[in-house]
């Protein structure tokens, strides 16, 4: 008999099979026993009746302990009501092997208990159906990000971990001895080296862990989360935009073609996701400047106007991303941000110095930036002038600035945070869930 995977049920309709897995519920009719089987790559409903098994095994079925492992065997009928991922699929249960009973005391609905329990059981709630599709689609997003790179002419080029200085700010660096060399961060970005490594290999992309110790506690929010970092020589910032614009939509597609099935059993409403093409909508800092305040006026509800509160200079903030993006249905491109709410490296608009050639990228929903981006400076002097203005030690960037020196070209490259963007596609409330164990402020526990 062959051993199927669940998520391929449907193409063994009306044959014997055997699922090797897990009992994810159970529940007694009498004369019948449900079983919801998840194996790994679905859950499928195994229907045990007692007239088709003998009476010991039936007995063992009915005081089958939740998250027992198993291996059934039966035959898989089609039948539209059948609960499951993909679900529309049961299997009669002809045999039963129980590989372990599991111990009784397992803390069985993890939901009643609220997320600091899940979280604390983060290593038995990844088993939970939410939780099991959210990082298929996560893993689905990490293939999509390889293969739009890897066909588009980029080499992957990795950058290190520990790093002797800062990329986006001095506030959020985790530090930690480094034999006699005196301290050493954990990397919040390799864009630094990326900018090195684009002048040997022309296009390049890095992907990894980053660290921030972010003191915030939001729901988008991590202080170890993976971003993945392109950066391309001889490229300026709409054709930038043209890039992550391309990038983005073969996310979305590869996902909607392969994690249908776990995007449905979250609950998310497809058609918003079918809806993302190029272009992307752009609008500068200054015009969303100016919508904000419309809509500030707009605002009759006092406690929302206080929220949308905006000046000319600040960063945004959570509402101010949400307000604009709900004013469309794709994700939207911000470009051109004050030059003091920036990192150091990025390149002036030409002829405004207090704005730079910036670019966030806000995802629809309220889901906020997901990617950040920009045209890197090109000037030497001003670079230096950036790094002393910025409290930055002029010894760890020499490198950075013999970049400047030796064929240098106009450059821009970005950022996209996984967790973000596997937020937004799953339409989850929370980052921490998009990733498999989360790191927060108060949390390095399981
Ligand atoms: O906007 P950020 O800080 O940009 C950079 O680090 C640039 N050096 C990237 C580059 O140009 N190569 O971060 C980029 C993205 C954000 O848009 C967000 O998606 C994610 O990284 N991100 C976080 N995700 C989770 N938790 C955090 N604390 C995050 N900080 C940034
Ligand atoms: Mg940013």
């Amino acid at each position: 008999m062959k051993t199927i995977r669940v998520e391929e049920i449907a193409n063994y309709a009306g044959q014997e099979v055997a699922v090797r897995g897990w009992v994810y519920n159970r529940t007694d009719k009498g004369k019948l026993v449900f079983l919801l089987v998840r194996d790994g790559s679905g859950f499928v409903q195994c229907v045990a009746f007692k007239g088709d098994l003998s009476e010991a095994l039936f007995e063992q079925i009915v005081r089958l302990p939740q998250e027992s492992s198993v291996i059934v065997s039966g035959l898989v009928r089609e039948d539209k009501r059948a609960p499951g991922i993909p679900g529309g699929y049961e299997i009669g249960v002809r045999d039963l092997q129980i590989v372990q009973a599991a111990a009784e005391d397992y803390p069985m609905a993890l939901k009643e208990h609220g997320p600091d329990f899940a979280l604390d059981h983060r290593h038995l709630w990844i088993r939970m159906p939410s939780q099991w599709a959210i990082l298929r689609v996560r893993a689905t997003v990490i293939a999509a990000i390889r293969e739009w790179f890897d066909t588009h002419g980029f080499l992957n080029v990795d950058a290190p971990i520990l790093t002797p200085a800062a990329c986006e700010g001095t506030t959020t660096l985790f530090e930690t001895e480094y034999f006699d060399e005196g301290k050493a961060y954990l990397t919040q970005s390799g864009q630094l080296y990326n900018e090195a490594n684009i002048m040997a290999f022309g296009k390049v992309y890095c992907f990894g862990p980053t660290f921030r110790a972010e003191k915030s506690k939001t729901r988008r929010h991590l202080t170890e989360f993976w971003m993945v970092e392109p950066e391309i020589a001889f490229c300026d910032l709409d054709q930038l935009m043209e890039i992550e614009e391309q990038f983005v939509t073969h996310i979305v597609r590869r996902v909607l073609r392969d994690r249908g099935p776990e995007l449905r059993s979250l609950g998310r409403d497809l058609s918003k996701l079918e809806n993302i093409a190029p272009p992307f909508p752009r609008i500068s800092y200054d015009e969303a400047a100016k919508k904000l305040q419309e809509l500030y006026e707009a605002e009759t509800d006092p406690e929302k106007k206080e929220l949308l509160k905006f000046e000319w200079g600040i960063d945004f903030g959570s509402p101010h991303e949400t307000a604009l993006t709900n004013l469309y249905d794709k994700p939207l491109f911000v470009y051109g941000y004050p030059t003091a709410v920036k990192a150091f490296y990025m390149e002036p608009w030409p002829g405004r110095p207090e704005v730079c050639k910036s670019v966030d990228l806000l995802a629809p929903e309220g889901y906020g930036e997901i990617i950040g981006g920009s045209e890197r400076m090109s000037s030497y002097d001003l670079l230096l002038q950036r790094i002393h203005e910025h409290g930055l030690p002029e010894e760890a960037f020499k490198w950075y600035l013999d970049l400047r020196k030796y064929g240098s070209v106009p450059h821009s490259g970005f950022g996209m945070g996984v967790e973000r963007t596997v937020a937004w596609l799953c339409g989850i409330e929370h980052i921490r869930e998009a990733i498999p164990y989360p790191r927060t402020i108060k949390r390095v526990y399981p």
